[in-house]
């Protein structure tokens, strides 16, 4: 018997109300297919609600605590009334870098009873594999001269060879056990810099992965391949915050950021990665349980993928497409979409 010690954090807003479905349809799956593990799970409280409260967003007492946990499942943080960046610096932020998630995973897919809203989407099967400690986000810069006509701010992209290659390798790694495409995307005509050791790096692990085809596209002509032709991408690999905005766009072309799940993933194994859905806490929508909470019930296929529970994550991901390629127009609560899917695994 293998005991996985799980971090929940819901969060606010939708994230309290998806969390518990994912957490459902997990459990429910160990026990249909005879899985000899148990998810032993301990509640974080990392939200606006807290910081409200106390002033405090993650204690770096808690952040030690963490380490010793298996993984963490994350819901969305966040209200309306909190000043934009407490949050996400203090919570999401903070554990995608202390906990050195290399990689942000990012599975796209148009699953079959799913409407996409471009006319003629074909097949869509890609992962983003986005740099997830890196970039735009290290909050490298600063504030000059604030409140005056002549104010300076700087956020320097920082890029190193060690954070991308590991990076870089993750995502050859993926495309040599899918269809062995790997699409760069960047700005290397523009940002010579940080973009020319990316395109350097991608070369240089190239010649580990023969059987893998590579190319090139800037990031702002993938938009346009995005909605005009998705199903040529296999994986995707790019920086933190290319890799943010290809996300959201990937997840409105296969049918919205309610289906959209990921993982920060330690590559290394020296901290605990962490899985939630893409999306946020949608305050606009919280509190009534009309959030869809399949992206938290898909976050946890890659959670379980990521514990080696390879069959509990099969048999969701089928649950999952089954409930999805049935479910229509009729109107369910968010506990009736995770009943509905806990149901399907038997
Ligand atoms: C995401 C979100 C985050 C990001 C925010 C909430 C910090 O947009 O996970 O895509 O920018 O990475
Ligand atoms: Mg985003």
């Amino acid at each position: 018997m293998t005991t996985f010690k799980i971090a929940v954090m819901p969060g606010d807003g939708i994230g309290t109300e998806v969390v518990p479905e994912g957490l459902k349809v997990l459990q429910r799956a160990i026990e249909v297919t005879g899985t000899d593990a148990v998810l032993e799970t301990e509640h974080f409280e990392a939200s606006a609600r807290r910081w409200h409260e106390t002033g405090e967003t993650l204690t770096d007492a808690e952040m030690e605590r963490l380490r010793a946990f298996d993984a963490i499942f994350f819901g969305a943080c966040g209200d309306p009334t909190t000043p934009s960046g407490v949050l996400e610096r203090g919570i999401i932020l903070k554990m995608r870098f202390g906990f050195d998630h290399a990689v942000n995973l990012r599975p796209s897919k148009l699953f079959p009873g799913i409407t996409s809203p471009l006319a003629d989407p074909g097949e869509i099967d890609f992962v983003v594999v986005r740099e997830g400690t890196e970039g735009a986000y290290t909050g490298q810069g600063g504030v000059l001269r604030q409140d005056t006509p002549a104010e300076v701010a700087t956020e320097v992209s920082l890029n190193t060879r060690y954070g991308v290659e590991r990076t870089v390798r993750y995502a050859f790694e993926k495309a040599q056990s899918r269809r062995k495409k790997l699409t760069f995307l960047h700005k290397h005509n523009v940002m010579v810099h940080a973009g020319h050791l990316w395109r350097r790096t991608v070369e240089a692990v190239a010649a580990e992965f023969p059987e893998v085809a590579v190319n090139y596209q800037h990031t702002d002509a993938s938009m346009i391949y995005l909605v005009q032709d998705p199903g040529q991408y296999d994986v995707i690999v790019t920086d933190n915050l290319f890799g943010d905005i290809v996300t959201d766009l990937a997840a409105a072309v296969t049918g919205g950021i309610g289906l959209a799940a990921s993982g920060n993933i330690n590559v290394a194994g020296t901290a605990p990665s962490l899985f939630e859905p893409i999306h946020g806490s949608a305050p606009d929508i919280a509190g009534q349980q009309i959030a869809d909470p399949t992206a938290s019930i898909l976050s946890g296929v890659l959670m379980a993928e990521h514990l080696g529970l390879t069959q509990v994550a099969s048999a969701i991901q089928a649950a999952v497409e089954a409930d999805l390629a049935e479910r229509g127009d009729t109107p369910r609560s968010t506990a009736q979409v995770g009943d509905a899917i806990a149901a399907r695994l038997g």
